[in-house]
């Protein structure tokens, strides 16, 4: 038996949710809501059968409602994501999660209370690329992690409510989390950002994060570049990936180049006769499946329901998500001053 769901927000991103729900085998979408009805309704088309409603209540009152899938401005998900889960619906909620660690730290406690299903959408997790990148790594195929830099940068909507760190920097985050060993576990963040136009956030953004070993990660968000680049490199000991997402044919290759680097001497006095060699092997570009991520986020969603399980990217990841954001907005505050992350403390403390 299929799951009932609404969608609330019809907005720029609901619209793929609408789609992806009522594609769906394991899926029955209800209804969708949306307090600018003549959206929702365009969203659906003239024949459908699916409801339209104004009112989240009205839609969490409804019985064959099991679930909602949250795609509003991000200062509106807290107060719906509780209102859901008081009404005893599983939730999806669209990236960034929350405003907030604290308001992710709400829904989450609401969700476990209830024993229901909290998700939040990472999209690009759910993507084949994204999931080949984690199991390249999981193999130990790319050695240990040397760096990341990754560049995400096009003319964008200038959000309302978010800076760029905020709106594009998720997406990066969540990805980090899903495929670094370990998870998002920075020892701190530095964030540089520039509102050249006056908009009154950030538009460009650089995120500098060390991890532990020597590791760097380096992130960049940008509304104001004409062009679109996608581009992630996540360099190994061993091998190192390159992920540009706007080419299709070729969205992943794995170089076998790299730096080998052997101390000849133990005495300190000779170290500066290290040597260095180049590896200058092969380039292996995997074949990957086409295939809608929000597609995958649906089956997820269902299979975490009905198992009632935590999915794969739960309310921690988003909450993970969400410390780093947080971190990087002290760091803007403070002139790009590297800010100790929560999460590698709370490391410590468990360790
Ligand atoms: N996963 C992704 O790749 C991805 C991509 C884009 C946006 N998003 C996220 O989706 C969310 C929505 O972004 P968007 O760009 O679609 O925003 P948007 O402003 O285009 O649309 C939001 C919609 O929500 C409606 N709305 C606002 N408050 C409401 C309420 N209380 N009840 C019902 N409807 C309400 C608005 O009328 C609007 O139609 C954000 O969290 C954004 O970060 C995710």
């Amino acid at each position: 038996m299929s799951l009932g769901i609404a969608v609330v927000g019809t907005g720029y991103w609901g619209p793929n949710l609408v789609r992806n729900f009522r594609d769906s085998p394991e899926w029955d979408l209800v209804a969708v809501c949306d307090i600018d009805e003549a959206r929702a309704r365009s969203v659906l088309g003239r024949r459908s059968t699916v409801a339209v409603e104004t009112s989240l209540e009205r839609v969490l009152s409804r019985a064959d409602v099991d679930a909602v899938a949250v795609a509003t401005p991000v200062h509106t998900h807290r107060d719906i994501v509780l209102a859901a889960l008081a009404a005893g619906k599983h939730v999806l909620v669209e990236k960034p999660m929350a405003e907030s660690c604290v308001d992710a730290g709400l829904m989450i406690d609401a969700a476990q209370a209830r024993d229901l299903v909290l998700m939040t959408d990472h999209t690009f997790c759910y993507t084949p690329v994204v999931r080949r990148i984690g199991e390249l790594i999981a193999d130990g195929v790319l050695g240990d992690i040397l760096f990341v830099d990754s560049v995400r940068i096009n003319l964008g909507l200038v959000q309302p409510d978010v800076d760029v760190f905020w709106d594009l920097a998720p997406h990066d985050l969540s990805i980090l989390d899903h495929v670094l060993p370990g998870g998002l576990r920075p020892l701190g963040v530095a964030a540089h950002g520039a509102d050249p136009l006056d908009t009154g956030k950030a538009c460009v953004g650089y995120l500098t994060m060390p991890l532990a070993g020597g590791a760097m990660v380096h992130l960049h968000v940008n509304w104001l570049s004409p062009i679109k680049i996608r581009q992630m490199v996540i360099g190994g000991s061993r091998r190192t990936l390159v992920w540009d997402d706007v080419n299709p044919q070729q969205r992943l290759s794995i170089y076998d180049r790299g730096i080998e680097f052997a101390h000849q001497s133990r005495d300190i006095e000779k170290r500066a006769a290290a040597t260095v060699s180049y590896r200058l092997g092969d380039m292996h570009a995997p074949a990957l499946p086409e295939r809608e991520a929000l597609g995958a986020v649906a089956q997820e969603f269902a299979d975490a329901v009905t198992a009632r399980r935590a999915p794969l990217t739960d309310g921690h990841a988003g909450r993970r998500v969400l410390d780093v954001l947080e971190a990087a907005s002290s760091s803007l505050a403070a002139q790009g001053a590297l800010v100790p992350s929560k999460l590698t403390t709370d490391l410590v403390v468990v360790a």
